[in-house]
C-alpha cells in the first residue's frame, strides 16, 4: 500500500501536469514563456523544485517511486517549453516576413463591359420613369416567341426572325417580346417595365451581325395609354440617351404583334445628316434605333387581358446596335472578343 503522502504527491504531480498544458496554449510571446518557466522551474520558486524538496520527506522505500515521478514531471515540463518555444519563434517569423511597407496586392479591378454599361444607362433612364425590370428565359417555346405574339404557324412574318430551333417547339428566343407575354399572364395591368437580355439568330457573323446579341423590350398596359404616351416617351428616352438636342422621327412599320406599329430613328449622328457618302447612315441622315408600336388586340386576348378595358404600347431596341451607334463602334463582332483594349475605351459622360 503506497503511504497516504505517496498518494497525495501523485495528485500533486497530475495536477501540475494538467495546469501546464492550459497554461502554454494561453502563452503568446517570448514573455510568457519566460514566465511560465520561472514558475515551473525557477530555482528558489519554481512549483517543481518545491516539489524536490518534498522528496526529502519519503521513506527510503518510497523517495524512489516519488521521485521517478517527479523527473518525470520535470522532463514533460522541460519538454513543453522547449516546443512552446519553437512555436513562439516560428510565428514571430512569419511576422517578420511581412513587410508592412511593401504596396498591397493589387487586384485589378474589373469594368463593365460596354454592352452593360450601355444596358444600365437605358435601365436606369426607365426607371426613373417608374418602369420595372424584367427578365425571361433564353430557351422559349415556339408558343412564346411567337404564336402568343400573334405570329400564326407557318406565317411568312416568322421568316424575318432566323430562327435557331432546339426541336418543333423549343427555340433559342429570337427577340425579347416573349417576356411581354410571360409577364402579362401572371400579372395584371398597369404593366409598365423594360427587359433587357441575350436574343439568338441564325446569322453568319459580319460587322453588323451577331449570332448572339442584346436587346431591351419595353411594356406599358393600363387604362387609357394612347400612342401620344409612347411618342412622348421614346422621345424623352432618345433625347435622355443622345441629348436634348438630338433629331427623332417615327416612321410607319410593322409587327404582328404591334397595331399600328413605327420605327424610331434619330438623326445620323456621324455625319448631322450632312453627308450623303456617310458610312455610318448609308447617306440617308437617319439611323434606325428602335422598334414600337400600340399592343395588338389579339395579344391582349392571347393573356385574356380585355382590349375593350386596357390598352398598351411596346418597344424594342437592339442594345448593341445602339451602342455602336453611339460609342462610334464599327464592328459589332468586337463586343465579344473580349480585348481588354477594346473594352476599356467606352464609358458615358
Ligand atoms: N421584337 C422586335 C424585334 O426583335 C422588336 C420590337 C418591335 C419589339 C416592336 C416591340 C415592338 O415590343 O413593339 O425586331
Amino acid at each position: 500500500m503506497p503511504s497516504p503522502e505517496l498518494l497525495n504527491f501523485r495528485t500533486a504531480v497530475d495536477a501540475y501536469r494538467a495546469k501546464l498544458k492550459d497554461e502554454c496554449a494561453a502563452v503568446r510571446d517570448a514573455q510568457g514563456l519566460e514566465d511560465l518557466h520561472h514558475r515551473y522551474l525557477s530555482r528558489k520558486r519554481g512549483f517543481v523544485t518545491a516539489l524536490f524538496e518534498d522528496l526529502k520527506k519519503f521513506e527510503a522505500g518510497e523517495k524512489p517511486v516519488a521521485g521517478q515521478l517527479l523527473n518525470g514531471l520535470k522532463v514533460e515540463v522541460q519538454e513543453a517549453l522547449t516546443a512552446l518555444g519553437g512555436r513562439l519563434k516560428a510565428s514571430a517569423k512569419t511576422k517578420v516576413e511581412i513587410d508592412p511597407t511593401l504596396p498591397g496586392e493589387r487586384r485589378p479591378w474589373g469594368a463593365a463591359h460596354p454592352l452593360r454599361i450601355f444596358q444600365r444607362e437605358i435601365e436606369s433612364i426607365f426607371q426613373e420613369m417608374g418602369f420595372g425590370i424584367e427578365e425571361g428565359p433564353e430557351i422559349e417555346t415556339d408558343y412564346y416567341n411567337f404564336e402568343a405574339l400573334n405570329f400564326p404557324p407557318m406565317h411568312p412574318a416568322r421568316d424575318a426572325w432566323d430562327t435557331l430551333y432546339i426541336n418543333d417547339n423549343l427555340l433559342l428566343r429570337t427577340h425579347t417580346s416573349p417576356v411581354q407575354i410571360r409577364v402579362m399572364e401572371k400579372r395584371k395591368p398597369p404593366i409598365r417595365i423594360i427587359i433587357p437580355g441575350k436574343v439568338y439568330r441564325r446569322e453568319t457573323p459580319d460587322p453588323t451581325h451577331a449570332a448572339m446579341f442584346f436587346q431591351i423590350e419595353g411594356l406599358v398596359v393600363d387604362k387609357g395609354v394612347t400612342f401620344a404616351h409612347l411618342k412622348g416617351t421614346l422621345e424623352y428616352f432618345l433625347k435622355r440617351l443622345f441629348g436634348d438636342k438630338v433629331q427623332v422621327r417615327f416612321r410607319p412599320s410593322f409587327f404582328p404583334f404591334t397595331e399600328p406599329s413605327a420605327e424610331v430613328d434619330i438623326e445620323c449622328l456621324a455625319c448631322g445628316r450632312k453627308d450623303p457618302a456617310c458610312r455610318v447612315c448609308g447617306g440617308t441622315g437617319w439611323k434606325e434605333i428602335l422598334g414600337s408600336g400600340m399592343v395588338d388586340p389579339q395579344v391582349f386576348k392571347n393573356v385574356t387581358i380585355d382590349p375593350e378595358q386596357y390598352s398598351g404600347w411596346a418597344f424594342g431596341l437592339g442594345i448593341d446596335r445602339v451602342a455602336m451607334f453611339a460609342f462610334g463602334i464599327p464592328d459589332i463582332r468586337f463586343f465579344y472578343e473580349n480585348d481588354l483594349r477594346f473594352n476599356r475605351q467606352f464609358h458615358l459622360k
